[in-house]
């Protein structure tokens, strides 16, 4: 089986995956991945597609339910995005969100108008109806709102099902279980939107609820196992969790027809180098080349201080050190890769040709001409949290699954200035303590990311009776859902003060330690 992705690039998807699922047509809401994975949150497999895909296709793919996402455009603009009008003729039950119920109303004969005022931010909905959308609901509904238009007249056989002080059709129902509804339930701000979501999914579209990201793992195996046949793989794993899910996955496939290859390239923490090897190598007897790549990147990296060109170089001495592995492998048909769902419906969206778009953060972008291989991607229809799910059904270590994310260019990025073998072990050692105490106070997995940077900065201070003038050290605490944004983390004195003492006391040439309490953004959460 295939799937048209947002580009009318075709990209093979195994065909168990499709029952039971719900399709979210996309035009265009920052919202439209959020939706997706609350879907998947009820259990319920789901994918994002774009919002003009075939009606054909959509039959082939059978599923249970339609969600029209929200989006910025009018329904009554020329050009404004929309369904295939063969949609509505396949008898599915479709959610319209905000623009996805304006085109409803406007595709089946209603009316849209620009309403006199933007509606934006929390009101109050009350519920008229409460059968299907809303059963089991309280009467009055907190939501979030967004919207520019509104519905003023509903097409044949719709009716309203709930009110709000600014909306006559804050939601609507018609034939064919098909529901509008003016407000985001995908939204936190909307306390019961999973609710709405979960009735939508079971008791109109009659979805089972049994999805879940273990249940994947065989149909995974299975579908490598097809496609890479007795063909070679070759997996550069990262010390992350993404690669080492993939590779785990690929490995259960194939078994010895898998090589991995791990470059370590002295920029990792301490003591991760020999876990990827410990883990994947001596516990999962994974065919691993284990290269100590250190010298290598350091002598790229001397004397350079502007963050990008350390990215860049970081990036080529990987290429280069990668290729020579592939090359000595020879005969190579295949490369995993852990990319993930949200990287798909990314690359999709934004790039017209290139669906299958090598994550450049793994950096294997740059290879060769004559070094290509098909990709394999045995998550690229998962989410983090599943990925995760499925690393730990796997039998892979807590720590590894669950592991904050770490930039590809490793601690280069987190010194600032020049990054040097001696101010790697400053940092590392600084680091060891922040993610040590921030684990022991059972913070490490409430928190998105927690670390150290060296500053290049010296301060005075004093220790016994002599004067020091040493390495300033900042602490970053940051919570997030994405990365996308993040506030810094209001950790209890206490926590900092311990890890303020401990590493002025145990880190050689360090005497000050401060906290960074900026968000992004402005900030960054990475000081490079
Ligand atoms: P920023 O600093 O942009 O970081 O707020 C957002 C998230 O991305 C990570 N990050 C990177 N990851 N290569 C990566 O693989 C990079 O060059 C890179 N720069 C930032 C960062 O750790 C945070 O999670």
């Amino acid at each position: 089986m295939s799937v048209a992705t947002g580009t009318g690039a075709v990209a093979e998807v195994p065909v168990q995956i499709a029952q039971d699922s719900v399709l979210v047509l996309d035009f265009g809401s920052q919202y439209s991945q959020l939706i997706a994975r609350k879907v998947r949150e009820s259990r319920v497999y789901c994918e994002l597609v774009p919002g003009g895909i075939a009606a054909e296709e959509i039959r082939r793919r059978a599923p249970r339910g339609l969600i029209f996402s929200g989006g910025p455009a009018s329904v009554f603009e020329p050009g404004a995005p929309r369904p295939d009008p063969g949609v509505y003729e396949l008898g599915i039950p479709i959610l319209g969100i905000c623009y996805g119920m304006q085109l409803l109303a406007h595709d089946l004969g209603g009316a849209v108008e620009r309403a006199e005022r933007r509606e934006y931010g929390h009101a109050s909905v009350i519920v008229d109806e409460d059968a299907g959308l809303f059963e089991r609901l309280p009467r009055e509904l907190s939501v979030w709102m967004s919207h520019a238009d509104v519905i003023t007249q509903l097409p044949e056989g719709f009716r309203p099902i709930a009110h709000s002080l600014n909306s006559r059709y804050a939601a609507i129902a018609g034939p064919q279980g098909r529901f509008g509804i003016q407000f985001h339930i995908e939204v936190a701000h909307t306390p019961l939107g999973k609710e709405i979501l979960r009735n939508f999914l079971m008791k109109v579209c009659g979805c089972q609820g049994t999805w879940e990201a273990a249940s994947f793992i065989d149909m995974a195996i299975a579908d490598v196992r097809r496609r890479v046949g007795d063909g070679k793989v070759l997996c550069a794993l990262s010390g992350g969790v993404d690669s080492a899910v993939a590779a785990t996955l690929v490995h259960r496939a194939v078994g010895d027809q898998l090589t991995c290859v791990f470059v370590d390239n002295g920029l990792l923490r301490r003591g991760e180098g020999e876990r990827v090897v410990d883990v994947m190598s001596k516990q999962r007897h994974i065919r691993l080349i284990h290269v100590d790549a250190t010298d290598q990147f350091l002598e790229a990296l001397r004397g350079v201080v502007d963050p990008e060109e350390k990215r860049r170089r970081i990036g080529r001495t990987f290429i280069q050190v990668f290729e020579e592995q592939a090359r000595q492998l020879g005969d190579i048909d295949f490369l995993a890769q852990g990319t993930l769902y949200p990287d798909v419906i990314e690359s999709t969206s934004h790039d017209t040709q290139n669906a299958q778009t090598i994550k450049t953060h793994h950096n294997v972008g740059g290879l060769p001409d004559d070094l290509r291989f098909t990709l394999v991607e045995p998550l690229r229809y998962l989410f983090k949290d599943e990925v995760r799910q499925v690393g730990l059904s796997l039998g892979l270590p807590e720590d590894m699954v669950w592991r904050q994310p770490f930039p590809g260019p490793g601690l280069a990025i987190r010194i600032i200035g020049e990054v040097t073998r001696d101010r790697l072990e400053t940092l590392r050692a600084a680091d060891w303590i922040v993610i040590d105490e921030i684990k022991r106070s059972g913070l490490y997995r409430k928190v998105w990311q927690s670390f150290a940077i060296l500053t290049p900065i010296s301060s005075v201070g004093v220790m016994g009776d002599g004067r020091t003038y040493a390495n300033v050290v900042a602490v970053r605490i940051v919570e997030s859902d994405d990365g996308m944004t993040a506030d810094w983390a209001k950790v209890p004195y206490d926590v900092l003060g311990i890890i303020s003492r401990r590493i002025v006391n145990e880190v050689a040439g360090v005497n000050r330690v401060v906290y960074d309490i900026s968000s992004k953004p402005p900030s960054t959460i990475e000081w490079e």
